[in-house]
């Protein structure tokens, strides 16, 4: 091989790298604007984020021990990824009527304070993001979104719209117990074999708590809301005047 050959497969090499790693990286992303962030950009610093202590933290344990995330993401993806964002059910509330929308994508502060992020694995179940707001609002008719998600725990195939449900029934998270006195408010409608009451655990409890914890309805700042992402990347373009 010729010193000139070697010379030039040697720059070719080295030449078609520097080309695809940072030439043409240069040229197709040097057009886009840093997202601004901060008071001045959007108008607030503050961001709200959830306590998660106490029962809420040991439901959170309560849930991964189980393997709820198995089937059932936490995680509203952006609407380049899936149509998450648009479905009420999973990333929030709609009420036209009402001008109500709290529908937006996930982010990291939405973990914030979690031992675990339970994003999920599979989406075998519904997300459960923003769970507590439907049971709140639609499923839970005449009794309360507690009761209601100790009666999906204990037969997950009870409501008759529900009675293929593949949710595995967590019944050890309960325990009969004689009543004494007044009936409890957490007893489920049924009673036991021997006409005691069944009530949850603590752990019953604790996962409960969790669940009804599952909300996404804090304000965000613009940027990390779908909604305003529009609106928030034309203004960055534009000039200040
Ligand atoms: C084998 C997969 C699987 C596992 C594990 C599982 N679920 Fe489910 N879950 C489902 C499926 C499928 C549905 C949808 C059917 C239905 O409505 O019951 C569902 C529905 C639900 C619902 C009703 C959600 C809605 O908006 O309709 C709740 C609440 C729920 N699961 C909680 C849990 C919890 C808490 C755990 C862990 C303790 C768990 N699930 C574990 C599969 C699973």
């Amino acid at each position: 091989m010729s010193f000139r050959t070697f010379f030039l497969s040697l720059s070719a090499s080295f030449g078609v790298a520097w080309l695809a790693i940072v030439i043409v990286p240069y040229f197709e992303m040097r057009s886009i604007e840093p997202v601004a962030m901060g008071e001045e950009a959007t108008g607030t610093n503050a961001i709200y984020i959830p306590k998660r202590a106490g029962r809420v933290a040991d439901g959170s344990q309560v849930y991964a021990a189980n393997g709820c995330y198995l089937c059932h993401t936490q995680l509203i993806r952006p609407d380049y990824a899936g149509n998450d964002v648009f479905r009420s059910d999973f990333a929030g509330l709609v009420n036209k009527e009402e001008g109500i929308d709290t529908r937006r994508e996930s982010n990291v502060f939405d973990f914030a304070g979690e031992k675990f992020a339970h994003i999920g694995i599979n989406r075998m179940g519904p997300d459960l993001s923003n769970l507590a707001v439907r049971v709140e609002a639609t499923y839970a008719k005449g009794i309360s979104a507690e009761q209601w998600l100790y009666r999906h725990l204990y037969n997950p195939r009870l409501e008759p719209a529900r009675s293929h449900s593949n949710c595995p029934s967590f019944r050890f998270l309960f325990v009969e117990k004689k009543v004494t006195g007044n009936p409890s408010d957490e007893a489920l409608p049924f009673k036991g074999d021997k006409g005691e009451e069944i009530v949850p655990n603590s752990e019953g409890r604790a996962l409960v708590s969790y669940l009804l914890s599952l909300k996404k309805d804090n304000p965000v700042p613009p940027v990390f809301d779908f909604k305003s992402t529009e609106e928030s990347s034309t203004s960055a373009a534009t000039p200040a005047p």
